[in-house]
């Protein structure tokens, strides 16, 4: 069968990558998620001290960093690798969350994660979550989904994700950060976060993830059928 791509773009903590997951798994086709490698990114420059204005010391920090994807067969998961090592916890934690909005504007950083997710996606028969998929990575993206949902649940989920790894963070806190991020992706220069004209909405606030997961498999369906 004809191999497509599909992206699920959108507001931060909508259920995104979850769904990805199961529709890649589903599918048997590969999930990318475009978030945790700007996050691996973020982590390589606090951990390097780079600087965020200095285009030189950007690109020269860009040429040393490697983020690749790894099964787990333990945890039945991709795990994110940064440079050979593990970061899949570390790239999760709230100082993570606090920072990656404003490494993501970066023009020279988004260049080089675009230039490497389309790279990833060549093949096609994948699934890419993030916020710019759609319409910068793969504008001819097949299926192109637009997740949103409200911010208050949006948090409630994102508080029960952090507390299955062990991290209790204050609601109020996460409410803010998820505002704080969608205000900085939605208005950067550099493919900002943004409906497609072409892509489908889909609202998950009153919706179950197996729900999420059928939304996106029909619209699947729909455009293999069609071809
Ligand atoms: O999907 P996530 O919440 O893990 O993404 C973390 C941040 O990475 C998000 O707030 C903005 C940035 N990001 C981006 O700029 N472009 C993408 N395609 C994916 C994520």
């Amino acid at each position: 069968m004809k191999k497509i791509v599909i992206a699920l773009d959108g507001y931060s903590s909508c259920g995104k990558s979850t769904t990805a997951k199961l529709v890649a798994a589903e599918l048997n086709y590969a999930y990318i998620d475009t978030g945790a490698m700007y996050r691996a990114v973020t982590l390589y420059f606090l951990q390097n001290h780079v600087s965020r204005t200095n285009p030189k010391e950007i690109k020269e920090a860009l040429k040393n960093i490697e983020v690749e994807f790894h099964y787990n067969p333990k945890k039945k998961r991709n795990e994110v690798y940064l440079n050979g090592l593990n970061v899949e916890d570390e790239i999760r934690k709230m100082y993570i969350s606090n920072q990656v909005s404003e490494v993501s504007v970066i023009a020279e950083v988004r260049h080089a994660m675009v230039a490497e997710q389309q790279r990833m996606g060549r093949k096609r028969g994948v699934v890419m979550d993030g916020r710019d998929i759609g319409t910068a990575v793969f504008p001819d993206a097949e299926v192109k989904i637009f997740m949103t949902a409200d911010v208050d649940m949006r948090a409630k989920r994102r508080q029960v994700e952090l507390l299955e790894k062990n991290q209790l963070v204050n609601l109020d806190e996460i409410k803010e950060n998820l505002q704080k991020r969608d205000r900085i992706d939605s208005t950067r220069a550099e493919s900002p976060l943004r409906r497609a004209e072409d892509a489908v909405l889909l609202d998950t606030t009153h919706m179950t993830i197996d729900e999420q997961v059928e939304f996106v498999l029909e619209h699947v369906t729909a455009h293999l059928l069609n071809k």
